[in-house]
């Protein structure tokens, strides 16, 4: 699982640093391009994004084109030795082409087409569109696609939205066919007899009857789709003409609508947009620091396994003008970006090099600002974060080894969205029931990968399934090979209610025989308001071991029944009192957990500490003790090296200590001893002994 990943960009033995750099802007003012180059240097950056937005300048009339200003920045870029990220500009189209053709701009929910302002707005299925698209790239990728400095191509931008005009509309409707093949598989699927909604004929499907929620599950898995199809055309004439450099785009984490499990098929390198958009002086950042690790832990994993990825953007000084504007306090930056690399990121680039002069983004966060370039210090703080990534660049090579995993699908998401009758989901409630349960493993710096259902999560010790509401096709059955052949598994309430189109399951609840791997049925579920008190007590002599304890129920609560399963903790309060809130079973050479409500913090992490236990999960500390309150320990490793990176979240100094042999400090190359000492949102990264292991 833990094959030494290569350098992201084959030759360069550097952590990438650096970002988006837009010259298209500054053309006419041709000093700040010569100052550009001079502060690369003075930065230390060595990797840019080029030509994003650039496609006015690129063709600044139908059908001419101008690369020569580009080719002139690529030649000097070239010359400086820095990495080019080189863009597919259509992330955003010059306005003479939505003037002349229309039928280039979305259709929205109400039927309107867009105005030609704004960006990421063309339709996915314009001929005219992808016309000019693969036009564009295919005379880019002739120019440059074998340019010195072009190290990768970086498609298009943020890919999202959904486009409703008709050719989008009817390519839903083939696309339907082709799933389906016949009306009648699509009505049984949709259960259209639900209000009389039965379809006589295709062109009656409407996606926007949120009364069918397999229908609407189906219209997410086809806009998703359009993106997965879109970025395929975008790529095809980049692989043909320059075989040999990467393509790939830029994602936006946990994005809620494409399916990036699926498009990861189709990147060569996973590269993230991040911006978390720290509040430093609040103890919410240690929530947003946790949700943050799920998210790397999960691109970390995109293809199925552990692999080298980077972020694309971030924001030097916490201002990312869409945001809150939380300014970063000094030593935050630093921090927000290790922690990338302390999940297995291999560089971090910011948006933006340069402010604009102008634009709704000329105040956001920039390495160079208006004035004063080389004095501010978002100038300095990028400069020493060079520095730094020259101390500690050998971590190339190294990665995260996890012993456990956790699921998290997009089309689960999707299909609770569109349910209703089930506590409300606002589209991040999923989110934050998975990065709960993954709490109590960051607390002690025990590594998870975050997969998919359709991952291979045989090789794991432990597997947590937050909530994984619709059960993929075969998923129940590789879930039970896995426990049968001696696996772990801890399922919590909602899990398997539907199926891959959205209905319920009949054989039971959980579904698809996870109803006898549990042995729990799941008969009701309900929500906690304000005024719920819901306690949870442990059952007395339990087998787990759990200790005796008291928490409450937050959030969700589900009345199960064990059938089978033994009740290790169970309702202490109201009309549920006595009935089962945790329950265990064996089943074959494995065992099962099923947690039936969403237990405070001291809860969660009670029952997830027992199961460490028993299941010899080590954790940084010895006997998985908890690490000081909003720290954490990443470690990566590969062929006898190992490194710890301990990271500091909150405003207080922290020590923490460092158990076994201790370590060397990367950047000072002072040892250990027993512990370090962090200040308020430091970092630091310890090359850790192997002779004893970290226990
Ligand atoms: C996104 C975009 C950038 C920029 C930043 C601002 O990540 O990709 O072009 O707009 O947001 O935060
Ligand atoms: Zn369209």
């Amino acid at each position: 699982m833990n094959k030494s990943p290569r350098a992201l960009i084959p030759g360069c033995d550097d952590l990438l640093h650096g970002g988006d750099y837009n010259p298209d802007q500054w053309l006419g003012i041709p000093e700040v391009i010569d100052e550009d180059f001079r502060l690369f240097d003075a930065a230390g950056v060595n990797t840019l994004s080029v030509g994003i937005f650039a496609w006015s300048r690129l063709e600044p009339a139908d059908g001419v084109y101008d690369f020569d200003w580009l080719g002139r920045i690529l030649d000097r870029l070239a010359a400086a030795g820095k990495n080019v990220i080189l863009a597919t500009p259509s992330g955003a189209r010059p306005l003479w082409m939505a003037q002349r053709y229309p039928e280039v701009l979305r259709v929205d929910r109400q039927g309107r087409r867009e105005t030609p302002v704004l960006r990421h707005n063309h339709c996915w299925s314009s001929a005219v569109y992808r016309g000019k698209v693969r036009e564009m790239n295919t005379r880019l990728a002739e120019r440059f696609g074998r340019h010195p400095a072009v190290k990768m191509w970086h498609v298009s931008n943020e890919f999202s939205g959904e486009c409703l005009c008709e050719r989008c509309v009817g390519g839903f409707h083939d696309w339907l066919k082709e799933r389906y093949r016949t009306l009648d598989a699509v009505n049984a699927a949709h259960w259209t007899d639900f209000w009389a909604h039965r379809y006589t004929d295709w062109s009656q499907i409407n996606p926007l009857d949120f009364t069918l929620d397999g229908l609407a599950l189906d219209w997410r898995r086809y806009a998703s789709w359009q993106v997965e199809d879109f970025y395929a055309w975008e790529a095809e004439p980049l692989r043909r003409l320059s075989p040999s450099v990467p393509v790939l785009t830029n994602l936006m984490g946990l994005f809620e609508w494409v399916d990036y499990h699926k498009l990861a098929r189709q990147l060569d390198i996973v590269a993230d947009d991040s911006y978390p958009g720290y509040v430093a002086d609040s103890p919410e950042i240690v929530a947003q620091a946790m949700e943050t690790s799920f998210k790397f832990d999960l691109l970390r994993c995109l293809k199925g396994e552990p692999r080298a990825w980077f972020l694309m953007e971030s924001c030097i000084d916490g201002n990312s003008v869409w945001k809150p504007l939380h300014l970063k306090p000094p030593g935050l930056h630093h921090l927000e970006m290790f922690q990338a690399l302390a999940h297995g990121a291999d560089g971090t680039l910011y948006f933006q090099w340069r402010k604009g002069r102008g634009g709704v983004e000329k105040y956001h966060g920039g390495v160079v600002h208006h004035t004063h370039p080389e004095e501010t210090r978002s100038f300095k703080e990028v400069s020493a974060l060079s520095r730094r990534y020259e101390q500690v660049k050998q971590v190339i090579g190294t990665l995260n080894r996890a012993d456990v995993a956790m699921l998290f699908d997009w089309e689960s998401r999707w299909a609770y969205r569109a349910a209703k009758g089930l506590p409300k989901n606002d589209g991040t409630m999923l989110v934050r029931h998975a990065v709960a349960q993954y709490e109590a493993f960051w607390r002690r710096g025990i590594t998870v990968d975050v997969l998919a259902s359709g991952h291979d999560f045989s090789g794991y010790k432990f597997v947590v399934v937050p909530r994984l509401y619709l059960l993929q096709p075969g998923f129940a059955e590789r879930l039970k090979d896995y426990v049968r052949g001696g696996g772990w598994v801890l399922l919590t309430a909602l899990t398997g209610m539907v199926d891959e189109t959205n209905l319920c399951w009949r054989d039971g609840c959980p579904g698809d025989g996870l109803e006898e791997m549990t042995g729990v049925w799941m008969e009701e579920v309900g929500e906690c308001f304000p005024e719920t008190e819901l306690r949870v007590g442990t059952v007395e002599g339990n087998s787990l071991g759990l200790p005796l304890v008291e928490c409450v129920a937050e959030g969700i609560y589900s009345r199960i029944h064990a059938r089978g399963a033994e009740v290790l903790m169970s309702y202490a309060s109201g009309w549920l009192a006595g009935t089962p809130a945790l329950c265990t079973h064996g089943c074959g050479a494995g065992r099962t957990f099923f947690l039936a409500a969403d237990l405070d913090r001291s809860g969660l992490d009670r029952v997830y500490e027992a199961i460490m236990r028993r299941r010899g999960l080590k954790g940084f500390l010895p006997e998985r003790g908890l690490l000081p309150p909003g720290v954490t320990v990443q470690l990566r490793e590969s062929d006898g090296r190992r490194y710890g990176f301990l990271m500091n979240f909150s405003k207080e100094t922290k020590c923490v200590p460092v158990p076994g042999s201790g370590g060397r400090d990367l950047e000072t190359g002072m040892p250990s001893g027993g512990g370090v000492k962090l200040d308020a949102w430091e970092v630091k990264v310890l090359e850790l002994r192997m002779t004893k292991p970290v226990e």
